[in-house]
């Protein structure tokens, strides 16, 4: 990806499209008559484009009424802009934010720039031809040195984003846990790497008795892994922060097979791993000053001979015992064995996971909004300001004690699945629970907003990237 998100002051540059975005009360300010503009009103995400008379040609974007403006208005008129670049072989643009006035100045310059490029993404690898041209270069006017250095941490962002993307929408067979594994060995041992990458192979896993992430994997030829990426940003603080993110790289179902169409997507299990891995990333490029440790636990979740069983009782890395109710409630077997191990090794302060957990997540809140559970009020104070700062939409789910009793087993300490069909969001996390103690967690849901099923505004099909902006402003933010 050759693109480059630069600010600063005016500059000329020839072969740059001028993008002008304008309200609904200044939309003759921008050189053009009157006459011209006429059809143009100027509403949300309309585009004006002028050939420039010998000039350069100009991009008159609509932000609509100036008192409706807010950050999605912006993005998406910034999104529409991109979809005409893209479709019409424009490549680069310069983007004048001067003709709209208010509050949002300041803000305004960072949501440009997210709505124009956080859809200006194609996953082409397994096309012969590209349908489509990205925008390469996009200039944003700024005299503002606070918003040039928010555009910079932007670009930074958004290139783990687009590498987040790439992996959800890679081949589950390509992106396998040996191959995910051998990623972040890379990223680890890239000189001058402040990431301290750690691998556990199967066998490491069996030794260190965490049996529900070998139980899950057995069913596949290709052996678990549990990545360990630590970063430490900060030796004043004692403060260690934990995130384990869900890296199921194919969701079969295992013996409980799931049904075809529910099965197409399940490549996209691996979203919480991805997620984390662009996240931690993030972090030392920005050079953040926090210390955080990421497990990341590995394995396909496949059918065949030595698969895991419903029915048969397995010790977990906590020693808890856990009978299997359903072979295609994975995710949580992954998660318990690598939470109880971040906490043995790491003693962490705060522990986030993140999970493409529960069909029933996708069913309450569709594909837009997160769900998240927490035991901790200030987790979930911050992580909310966070994710809004992010603007990617959360919503608190409750662990009131009436769905305690849902998880237990007549026969093993718990059950992987709950005695009730509803409330499956909610369960999951409860089951969670059991292996992360007192320590203050918080539990992302993100089965539906990891991937979209179509383009949604300035979001594109398929994998999203959601999550990485948020988690990056939460650990930012947090303590
Ligand atoms: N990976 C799925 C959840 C999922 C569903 C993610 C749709 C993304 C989109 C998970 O492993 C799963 O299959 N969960 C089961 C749990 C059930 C058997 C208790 C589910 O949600 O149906
Ligand atoms: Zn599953
Ligand atoms: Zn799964």
């Amino acid at each position: 990806m050759s693109f480059i998100l630069e600010s600063g002051k005016k500059k000329r540059d020839s072969k740059a499209v001028a993008v002008i975005f304008v309200d609904e009360k200044n939309k003759n300010e921008a050189g053009i008559s009157k006459k011209e503009l006429s059809f143009f009103k100027s509403k949300a995400g309309e585009i004006f484009y002028h050939p420039g008379n010998g000039k350069k040609p100009i991009i008159l974007c609509g932000l609509g009424d100036p008192s409706k403006i807010n950050r999605e208005v912006v993005r998406n008129a910034a999104a529409s802009v991109t979809e005409y670049c893209n479709s019409r072989g424009i490549t680069s643009i310069s983007v004048e934010l001067s003709q709209v006035e208010g509050q949002y100045q300041e803000e305004l310059a960072l949501n440009v720039a997210q709505g124009l490029l956080l859809p200006n993404y194609a996953f082409t690898k397994y096309k012969s031809e590209n349908e489509k041209t990205l925008l390469e270069k996009v200039f944003i006017e700024t005299e503002s040195k606070q918003v040039k250095a928010a555009l910079e941490k932007f670009n930074v962002l958004l290139r783990n984003i687009y590498l987040c993307r790439d992996l959800i929408n890679s081949n589950a067979d390509e992106v396998n846990p040996e191959a995910f594994a051998e990623m972040s060995r890379k990223l680890g041992s890239k000189r001058g790497s402040t990431l301290k990458v750690s691998i556990l192979n199967k066998k490491a896993i069996v030794k260190n008795k965490m049996g529900l992430i070998e139980a899950v994997s057995r069913s596949s030829h290709i052996e678990p892994r549990v990545v360990v990426i630590e970063y430490r940003g900060n030796s004043q603080d004692k403060k260690v922060f934990g995130l384990v993110g869900k890296g199921v790289t194919y969701d079969s179902g295992g013996l409980n097979l799931k049904p075809g169409d529910s099965m197409l997507t399940m490549k996209c299990d691996m979203s919480g791993a991805a997620t984390t891995f662009a996240t931690m990333k993030s972090l030392a490029e920005l050079e953040v000053k926090r210390n955080v440790v990421a497990v990341i636990p590995l394995s396909e979740n496949m059918l065949g001979g030595n698969s895991y069983k419903p029915g048969d009782v397995y010790v977990s890395h906590s020693g808890k015992t856990v009978e299997i109710g359903n072979t295609d409630a994975e995710g949580r077997l992954l998660l318990a064995d690598a939470i109880s191990y971040l906490k043995k090794k790491y003693k962490p302060d705060f522990i986030v996971d993140l999970a493409t957990l529960t069909g029933a997540c996708v069913v309450t809140f569709g594909e837009t909004v997160a769900a998240y559970l927490t035991n901790s009020q200030e987790m979930s104070e911050t992580f909310e300001q966070s994710a809004n700062t992010a603007g990617e939409k959360v919503w608190r789910l409750p662990l009131f004690s009436d769905y305690d009793d849902r998880m237990k087993s007549e026969i093993a300490d718990l059950s992987n699945i709950s005695s009730e069909k509803n409330a499956g969001t909610i369960t999951a996390a409860v089951f969670l629970r059991h292996f992360v103690g007192e320590t203050p967690w918080l539990h992302l849901d993100i089965a539906g907003t990891a991937y979209f099923s179509k383009k949604r505004g300035y979001l594109p099909q398929f994998a999203t990237g959601f999550g990485v902006m948020t988690l990056v402003e939460f650990i930012e933010s947090l303590g």
